[in-house]
């Protein structure tokens, strides 16, 4: 029986997933596995037993990765499932910055106990007057789960859409639609885009990418949408450029005190992922995750260990090992298994930086000698058996 401790709540749909094989617990110290949304971590020790962390969302900020891959405990998250979520309030802020629907319905609030409401409304409207998205360019900067639903969207709703992304993945490149332009020059999106809508996560690379060389290149009135990180967009270029018209709207679902006192800006207060479904499909992929490693030792979107997947076993045994990523290892994994006379049938290993994971399946159970010789090679930090 495994034993779940959640630090935060986690939406009924991820956990109903869990089986009689599991028990949820609220002994944190007893956990073989942990669900976790914000909550920090860092102050919390580790538990003896714990194998896994999985959160609910995308940014592990809140979780000690090094200190866990010390330890062998593997950190998951769920990239791209709130995705769809961060989408349509992109969608919903283009339409914001086009149309002046927040300034017009705080002024219906304003005139609303007048009882010629009504007339009021149509000789005030065109105060609130704006433009249209379809036919406008839009430049979708970083096409990863998010950007690559930003392009096609658009790109449906009949916008001219610009896509870049140096790094894209192959799995996002079959993802997007053929209609997209293909841009290799970031700055050809400044030129000629009139929506400019950021995807990239935030590195020492990205920070302030969003600067005022790169506002000096875009179009006057260009709408910059950033529903990735404030800190991408450099905040004292931004407030130049809106001064001098050359940016119109900045929707931001980062507000930060720079930001949320700017004219022309729409702050949004982090809703991005901010729905139920995001809730709910965090938190099924995070037990979907914590499952197939709890149950099968494989390893998919981990952030501290490489992925590294061999199936639902069929075999007699199997046997998972958490291991630094030094020389030798392989040879001595397998010189332990060859001492016990035991066979392996099928082996995985993969590495990410300082850290590596190998799978073996073998031609009989796992015995506890072969487990003990594994467990005395230096470098190696977990083993468990799986079957
Ligand atoms: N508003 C919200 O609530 C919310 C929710 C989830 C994620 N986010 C933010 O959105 C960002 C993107 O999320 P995602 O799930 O699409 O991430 P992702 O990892 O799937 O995609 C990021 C993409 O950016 C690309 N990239 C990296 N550096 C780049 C550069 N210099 N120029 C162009 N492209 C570059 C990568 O190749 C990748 O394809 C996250 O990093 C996070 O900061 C915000």
């Amino acid at each position: 029986m495994y034993k779940i401790k959640c630090l935060n709540p986690i939406s009924s749909l991820g956990m109903n997933l869990f089986t009689g094989q599991y028990e949820v617990t609220d002994d944190y110290n007893a956990a073989d596995a942990v669900l976790v949304r914000s909550a920090s971590m860092h102050e919390l020790e580790l538990p003896e037993n714990l194998e896994a962390v999985a959160r609910a969302g995308a940014g592990v900020n809140n979780i000690p990765l090094e200190k866990c891959a010390e330890k062998g405990i593997v950190v998951f998250n769920t990239p791209g499932a709130n995705a769809n979520g961060v989408k349509e309030a992109v969608l919903a802020g283009m339409l914001l910055a086009s149309r002046d629907i927040v300034g017009g319905v705080n002024w219906v609030k304003s005139v609303k106990d007048d009882p010629d409401v009504a007339k009021l409304v149509e000789k005030g409207k065109k105060q609130f007057a704006g433009t249209e998205i379809k036919g406008k360019k839009i430049g979708v900067i970083g096409l990863g789960a998010i950007g690559v639903l930003v392009a096609n969207a658009c790109n449906r709703l009949g916008l001219e859409v610009y896509g870049y992304d140096p790094f894209i993945s192959v799995e996002a490149a079959w993802n997007l639609s053929r209609d997209i332009k293909h841009i290799n020059n970031v700055d050809d999106i400044y030129s000629v885009c009139d929506f400019i809508t950021v995807h990239v996560p935030l590195m020492d690379a990205t920070k302030k990418m969003i600067n005022a060389d790169a506002f000096s290149k875009m179009k006057d009135g260009v709408v910059i949408l950033n529903f990735a990180r404030d800190l991408l967009v450099d905040e004292d270029a931004l407030g130049d450029a809106i001064a001098a018209g050359k940016v119109k709207k900045y929707v931001t679902d980062f507000p930060n005190p720079k930001t949320a006192n700017m004219d022309g800006v729409i702050a949004i207060p982090h809703l991005g992922a901010s729905t139920e479904e995001s809730e709910d499909n965090c938190a099924v992929m995070a037990v979907q995750e914590l499952r197939d490693y709890m149950e099968n030792g494989n390893i998919t979107h981990s952030v501290n260990y490489p992925d590294c997947s061999m199936g639902v076993c069929t075999g007699a045994g199997r046997i998972a090992v958490n291991h630094r990523n030094i020389p030798n290892m392989i040879a001595q994994l397998t010189a332990a298994c060859a001492a016990a006379n035991v066979n392996i049938t099928d082996m995985s290993s993969k590495s990410k930086g300082e850290w590596a994971y190998t799978m073996l399946d073998l031609a009989s159970p796992a015995s506890e000698t072969v487990v003990n010789d594994i467990r005395k090679i230096a470098g190696i930090v977990k083993v468990r058996v799986i079957k």
